[in-house]
């Protein structure tokens, strides 16, 4: 099949090319290269022996989104495409708002113009906001506490409107917990701009040298050390819960909302330790007060993607680290 991957680039999106390339499809990608490097194009081709076809341009863009669908017959879409930085959308809502949820009633337009109607969307577990109880089954209450997650919700919300209006939509709405790590390869990976938000990509500066030490953010959590409490799921057990999705939505149609994560919570602490151990170099840090708008304790009840796709994790903390490390060592930033 070709599946057009928007975002293809990206950290998550430049993954899942390499999977579905691996898996014997053709892979076309629109990127506007807003956090992301044309160069990772000539890194999933080197792993996976063949090069996505590259439209370079914005999912807001119909002229070029109907340019793409006319290329080549598109089989599936995978929407990566939008902007992640929670505290951004705190201070640019508007520009979050086009963003994704322009962006994707955009795309949708375009897919149901050129008959294209099978679809899977990059959700989060942002939209569980702060959960009653853990481990986070999918029909828990959704509730968002920025425009980040305001911005997945509404999407949700869409792709739902939009899967009853019309039973020829096929979408899968995935909700991923804390994607971390790298392909083995160590020639792709997430390559955050500045300073990083995300806990993995700052220790691994750290490990490297580049940043002095952690700042861990709260140690009073009611959490076994006190530290925050998610679940790291790797990129690549991630991009391969998308594979098996797609195979779902071909099989079976209709609208399948899941939780991508491994069902296990670590604390900061103990992927601090974990790092340090697949570095082999010291991680240093000092406990600082909770960040605004953390919550405790957040990690997935993964058995309903275990029941529907026959997927799961497969790869533990050790794995993320050491492919996190690896990449790491290879980065430019
Ligand atoms: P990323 O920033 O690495 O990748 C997103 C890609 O989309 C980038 O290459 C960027 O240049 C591109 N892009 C952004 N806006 C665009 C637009 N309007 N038109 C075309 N291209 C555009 O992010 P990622 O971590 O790979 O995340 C991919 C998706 O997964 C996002 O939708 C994100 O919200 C979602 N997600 C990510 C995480 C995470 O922790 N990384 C967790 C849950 C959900
Ligand atoms: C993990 C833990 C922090 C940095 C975010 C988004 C979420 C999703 C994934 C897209 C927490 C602690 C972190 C640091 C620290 N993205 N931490 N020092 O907050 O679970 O989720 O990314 O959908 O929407 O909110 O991930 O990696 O930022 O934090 O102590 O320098 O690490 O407090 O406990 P989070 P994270």
């Amino acid at each position: 099949m070709n599946i057009l991957v928007t975002g293809g680039t990206g950290y998550i999106g430049s993954h899942a090319c390499v999977a579905l390339l691996a898996a014997g499809h053709t892979v076309t990608v629109v990127d506007n290269l807003s956090n992301s490097r044309y160069e990772v194009l000539d890194r999933v081709a080197q792993i996976a022996g063949q090069r996505p076809l590259f439209f370079q341009g914005d999912v807001r863009d119909h002229e070029l989104l109907r340019s793409v669908f006319a290329a080549a017959p598109v089989d599936a879409v995978i929407h990566f495409a939008g902007l992640k930085a929670v505290g951004e959308s705190v201070a640019q809502p508007l520009r979050y708002y086009d963003c994704n949820v322009g962006g994707a009633i955009a795309l949708c337009e375009a897919m149901a113009e050129a008959a294209v109607k099978t679809l899977i969307f990059s959700s989060s577990a942002t939209v569980y906001g702060d959960p009653a109880s853990v481990p986070i089954r999918e029909d828990f209450p959704r509730s968002a506490t920025n425009p980040y997650g305001a911005s997945k919700l509404m999407i949700e919300d869409i792709l739902a409107d939009l899967a009853h209006a019309d039973c020829a939509w096929r979408i899968a709405r995935l909700r991923y917990f804390n994607p971390v790590g790298a392909h083995e390869s160590g020639l792709i990976g997430e390559e955050p701009n500045g300073v990083p938000n995300n806990l993995l990509p700052y220790v691994a500066q750290v490990a490297a040298g580049k940043r002095p030490q952690l700042s861990v953010f709260g140690s009073d959590y009611p959490t076994p050390d006190g530290t925050g409490v998610r679940d790291y799921i790797h990129v690549m057990d991630l991009v391969e819960g998308h594979l098996a999705a797609l195979n779902y939505l071909l099989d079976k149609g209709g609208l399948l909302t899941v939780n991508l994560g491994t069902g296990c919570g670590y604390s900061v602490l103990d992927m601090v330790r974990a790092f340090a151990a697949a570095s082999g170099r010291p991680v240093p840090y000092a406990r600082v007060p909770r960040r605004p708008g953390d919550v405790a304790t957040c990690y997935a009840d993964p058995q309903l993607a275990a029941d529907l796709l026959g997927w799961q994790a497969r790869r533990g903390i050790e794995q993320m680290c050491a492919d996190a490390w690896r990449w790491q060592q290879h980065a430019t930033v």
